[in-house]
C-alpha cells in the first residue's frame, strides 16, 4: 500500500481537491490518499464550498473530508508528502527530523513541470475561477502521480 499525503495551508481549498482528484485516479486497494494543512485555522471543517462545488462539477465528492493539521508523525505514516506551494513545502521541511523525512517532501507541480518549483496558487480570497484553475492544475499533476503509482 502506497500512502500519499497532500498538504496546503488550511486543508480546506487545495489539498482536499488534490486528495479527491488523486483518489479518483488510483485503486484504493493499492493507494491510500489523505490531506492536511500546515495551519490549524480550519481543523474539523468541511472543505470550502467552492472546492466542493468544483469537485462536484467534475464528478468528485469531497464532502467526506474534514480538515486536520499536519503532524510530525505524518512523516512516518506516509511515503510521499506533496506540498501545494513553496511556503507549505518550507514549513513541512522545517518539521522534518531527518534526511529520510525530507526525502518524502515534494512540490506537487514539480511532477508536471520538473524542477520549476511552481506553486498551486491559494484560491481562498478569490472567486470561483481561481478554484477551477486550481482544479485543472491538480488534475494534470495527479495524472502524472497516478501513472507513476500504477
Ligand atoms: P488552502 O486555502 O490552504 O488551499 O486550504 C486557504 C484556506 C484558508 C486560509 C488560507 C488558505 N486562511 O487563511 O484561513
Amino acid at each position: 500500500m502506497k500512502k500519499i499525503l497532500m498538504v496546503c495551508l488550511g486543508n480546506i481549498c487545495r489539498s482536499p481537491l488534490a486528495q479527491g482528484i488523486l483518489e479518483s485516479k488510483v485503486n484504493s486497494e493499492n493507494v491510500f490518499v489523505d490531506s492536511a494543512g500546515t495551519g490549524a485555522y480550519h481543523v474539523g471543517n468541511l472543505p470550502d464550498k467552492r472546492s466542493i462545488k468544483v469537485a462536484k462539477n467534475n464528478g468528485i465528492n469531497i464532502t467526506n473530508q474534514t480538515a486536520r493539521k499536519f503532524e510530525v508523525s505524518d512523516f512516518d505514516a506516509f511515503d510521499c508528502i506533496y506540498a501545494m506551494d513553496e511556503s507549505n513545502c518550507q514549513h513541512i521541511l522545517r518539521l522534518a527530523r531527518s534526511d529520510e523525512d525530507k526525502s518524502k517532501v515534494y512540490l506537487i507541480l514539480n511532477e508536471l513541470h520538473p524542477n520549476k518549483n511552481q506553486s498551486v496558487p491559494d484560491p481562498y480570497y478569490g472567486g470561483v475561477q481561481g478554484f477551477e484553475n486550481v482544479y485543472n492544475m491538480l488534475n494534470d499533476a495527479c495524472d502524472v502521480i497516478a501513472s507513476k503509482l500504477s
